[in-house]
């Protein structure tokens, strides 16, 4: 039995009161008891089963802007498109196509964190939801003989899960090493249509991450600093074209494949810029309060001095981004 809010508990109380007459009145007292503590807390119900009703899964606006602010750090491009779309489409009640949103950057700097934020300002249980689906192209997807068989997997899985809930997020990590051809399957429930055999996509949210066009955002941040710009004046347009030419050109990967940008399924191209030295330092300071250490600047400063930066000459951005500090900072505490 599926207990889907405090309703459900309520009724699962009661008709167990109706059909145990001995103990009637003990299961009604506790029926009662247990539908005035839950509207004194609320919150009790999250510890009972998920359901796809707006009590496990409505947009927390605020939640989402705090934790990109304290959490994802050196990304104010990313940071204010993700929020401003987000927000748009969830507030929109009458979508007219699933939102669609590609993350591209270099690797370490925040493509998977991003999407974990994103689930867990829509989902109560974040990316431990049941309505959350994460798919990476080289565990789910490997072997190249299977592309048939992935492919209607694939279809089988996110229509049955749509079905289940229409408000249901599907991540595809690694989309660069994704086989072409293999969304090629889904991309009908990622386009405007009003329903498909009878279901409605409208309502769902993809994401993509890749490190497609990282080196070309990498060379428009170099740009910026060459010219003695500020990391912070650098704009989605100044790296929008930089990512979807390299896309575009790259027959290898993917979706890539040019009908997903000819018919504008992607809702926005989210740019992650590669991180500084400075931005190492915060990943390393919030690495040893999460491990509930002290944060010690001296530690994390000296760590991040012995990591690779890129062009050799300026050591600017680094070249693992903040991927290896929670592995590496085991060597110098
Ligand atoms: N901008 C950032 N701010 C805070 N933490 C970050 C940032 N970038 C990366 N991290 C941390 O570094 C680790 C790796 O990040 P993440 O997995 O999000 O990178 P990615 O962009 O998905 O890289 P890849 O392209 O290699 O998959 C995570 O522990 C994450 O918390
Ligand atoms: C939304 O998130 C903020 C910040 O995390 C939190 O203080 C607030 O209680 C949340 N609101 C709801 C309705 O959960
Ligand atoms: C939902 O997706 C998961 C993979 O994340 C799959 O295992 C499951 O079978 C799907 N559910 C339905 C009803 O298709
Ligand atoms: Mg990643």
């Amino acid at each position: 039995m599926k207990l889907c809010s405090a309703l459900g508990v309520w009724m699962f109380f009661n008709v167990a009161a109706a059909m145990e007459p001995i103990s009637t009145s003990i299961a009604v007292g506790m029926a009662a008891a247990l539908t005035g503590f839950l509207a004194s807390y609320p919150n009790l119900i999250y510890y009972f089963h998920e359901c796809c009703r707006p009590e496990w899964i409505s947009l927390n606006k605020t939640h989402l802007e705090v934790a990109l602010n304290k959490e994802l750090f050196g990304q104010h491009v990313a940071s204010r498109v993700v929020l401003k779309t987000v927000t748009g489409y969830m507030q929109n009640p009458n979508p007219k196509k699933p939102l669609v949103l590609s993350l591209h950057g270099w690797t370490g700097t925040g493509k998977n964190l991003m999407s974990q934020l994103i689930a867990e300002s829509i989902y109560h249980k974040g990316m431990e939801s049941g309505f959350v689906h994460l798919f990476t192209a080289t565990a789910h997807f490997q072997h190249q003989k299977h592309l048939e068989t992935y492919k209607e997997q694939l279809q089988m899985w996110v229509k049955g899960n749509v079905t289940k809930c229409p408000r249901s997020m599907f991540i595809f990590d690694e989309m660069d090493k994704m086989q072409p051809g293999l969304i090629d399957s889904i991309k009908p429930y990622l386009d405007y249509y009003d329903n498909l055999d009878g279901v409605s996509y409208r309502q769902a949210i993809f994401i993509f991450l890749s490190n497609a066009g990282g080196e070309k955002i990498a060379e428009v941040a170099l740009n910026f600093w060459n010219a003695g710009q500020e990391r912070e004046e650098i704009e989605l347009k100044d790296l929008e074209m930089a990512i979807t030419l390299s896309v575009f050109n790259n027959k290898q990967s993917g979706f890539w494949h040019a009908t997903l940008i000819d018919k504008h399924l992607v809702d926005v191209y989210v740019p992650f810029l590669p991180l500084e030295q400075k931005h190492v330092v915060q990943c390393g300071l919030a690495e040893m309060v999460a491990r509930k250490m002290k944060p010690d600047k001296e530690v994390v400063e000296r760590m991040a001095q012995d990591l690779n930066y890129f062009p050799k000459e300026h050591r600017l951005f680094a070249t693992q981004g903040c991927k290896v500090i929670s592995s590496r900072l085991d060597y110098y505490i």
